[in-house]
Formats: C-alpha cells, sequence, structure tokens
C-alpha cells in the first residue's frame, strides 16, 4: 500500500472524465489533477509545443512525489508517452488511446467513425491500432478542430457547438457510421449534443472505464493501492479565473478548490 499521490493531467478539462472514473473506483487514492488550460488546445499545436508542456506538468506531478502518472489526453499521449516513459522509466506511466477495439466488437455496419484533434488523426499510433484491429472495417476520421475550445468555454450546447457537430458528424451518418469514437477526453462531456443529433443511432465509446481499471491492476500487482479513507482531489490549472472555476465545478459535479499551477510550471 503507497499513501503517495496518483498524478493525472491534461490540456485542460477533458480529463475530468477520466478522474471522476479514477475517483468513483479508487476512491482512498490521493489524486493531483493538473488542466494546462493556459496551454489548451494541445491538439493543433506543433509535437515540440506538447512535448514541452507534457513534461513540465509532469515535473510539477514529479515534485509532488506521485506514485503512478496518467495521462488523460489522447493527444499528449501520442505525442509525449514514448519520450515520457524514456525520461522517467521508473514511473508507472498509464496513457490513453481512442478505443478502435471495442468499436470493432460494437459495430453491426462494420463502419466505425472517429472524433479526435488533428495530432491524433495524424498520429502513427492511430494508424498502428486501425491496422492491427479494424483491417476489414470502414474507417471514417475527422480531426474536430474547435470542440476542445467549446468545452473548455463550458458551451456544451450552444448553437456553435451543434453546428461545430453538425459539420464533423452529419457526413459520417451518411456514409452509414454506427459506432463513434471518441478520441479526445474533452469530447464525453459532448455526448448529450452528439446523441441528440443523431438520435441515439450511433453507440459512443470512450475510455475512462478500461483506462481506470487498467491503472487499478498495476497498482493491485505493484502492491501500492491505497484502501481506506476518502482519498483527497488536488486541483490545479495553469490559468484560474472564476469563470473556469464554476465550468470545472459543472463538469465535477460538486464543489471543488482548484489551484493556480505555481511558476516555474506555467
Ligand atoms: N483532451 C485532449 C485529448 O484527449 C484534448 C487535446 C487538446 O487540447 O486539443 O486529446
Amino acid at each position: 500500500m503507497s499513501h503517495r499521490p496518483i498524478g493525472i493531467f491534461d490540456s485542460g478539462l477533458g480529463g475530468i472524465s477520466i478522474l471522476k472514473e479514477i475517483h468513483k473506483r479508487l476512491p482512498s487514492e490521493h489524486l493531483i489533477y493538473i488542466a494546462d488550460s493556459a496551454y489548451a488546445p494541445y491538439g493543433d499545436k506543433d509535437k515540440q509545443s506538447i512535448l514541452q508542456r507534457s513534461q513540465k506538468v509532469v515535473e510539477y506531478l514529479l515534485a509532488c512525489k506521485i506514485k503512478a502518472l496518467v495521462i488523460a489526453c489522447n493527444t499528449a499521449t501520442v505525442v509525449a508517452a514514448n519520450h515520457l516513459r524514456k525520461q522517467f522509466p521508473d514511473l508507472i506511466i498509464i496513457g490513453l488511446e481512442p478505443a478502435i477495439k471495442p468499436a470493432v466488437k460494437t459495430t453491426k455496419q462494420g463502419v466505425i467513425g472517429i472524433l479526435a484533434t488533428e495530432q491524433t488523426i495524424k498520429s502513427q499510433r492511430l494508424q498502428q491500432l486501425i491496422h492491427t484491429y479494424a483491417k476489414n472495417i470502414r474507417i471514417e476520421k475527422q480531426a474536430c478542430s474547435g470542440l476542445v475550445e467549446q468545452v473548455e468555454a463550458g458551451e456544451f450546447n450552444s448553437d456553435k457547438t451543434q453546428k461545430l457537430l453538425a459539420d464533423y458528424i452529419n457526413p459520417m451518418l451518411i456514409k452509414g457510421v454506427d459506432t463513434l469514437v471518441l478520441g479526445c477526453t474533452h469530447y464525453p462531456f459532448l455526448m448529450d449534443s452528439i446523441n441528440r443529433l443523431s438520435n441515439g443511432s450511433v453507440k459512443l465509446l470512450e475510455t475512462s472505464v478500461p483506462v481506470t481499471q487498467q491503472l487499478q491492476r498495476i497498482l493491485v500487482n505493484k502492491g501500492l493501492q491505497q484502501v481506506g479513507k476518502l482519498g483527497k482531489v488536488d486541483f490545479y490549472s495553469s490559468e484560474l479565473t472564476a469563470k473556469q472555476q464554476n465550468i470545472i465545478e459543472k463538469l465535477w459535479q460538486g464543489t471543488i478548490q482548484i489551484q493556480q499551477l505555481p511558476k516555474p510550471y506555467c
């Protein structure tokens, strides 16, 4: 058993979808979440910038003596996970990847849609996943520029959000997509809007449950799982504002104290 915290980060608020699941299934763990909102979105930045930010955030988490790291961001995973694993070989690092394998099991029509950021869509890792698990399946990929910003702004149902979703998803529906992989941790917060758009006809897949299960498996195997009283959740943002506090509490579904990520980490 280890009292040390688990570090979780995302470019912004999307990773709260992962944080919630981890807190639900591993309630005794002390969790530290970092929303790197000052630098969001990562998805249309160049690789070097994403690497630099991921590294800075992880340095802060290491200073907090974390026992494991969850990269709650598909984009940071495809760009930075290998680099971070090389740099911090003793740290347990769990990354995220789009749910291609489960989607292949779910689709009835054999047509899968993938929504993700530009960096994830063009990544080699996504190509590998498709090659490994979805060889005989039709894949429709869509980079969804603008959606992360809508979630960061707390606009889950606004006209602009609906319009962006319609532009990205309607062509997929016409092509017969029946299973949609949400390959960015911000998108689960748009599930209601997506379901409305597709009249609930499309199965939506995200990865908060399998990632949490994987984390738990590793902690148990290494004898590091914390049990007992409720663990605390420390929340940091690299760009904390009053508006953001409100949005975070809406997503977290409760009050939570948020701290500004200190310099020189932001
Ligand atoms: N939540 C991040 C992901 O899963 C969004 C990246 C971004 O900031 O563009 O990819």
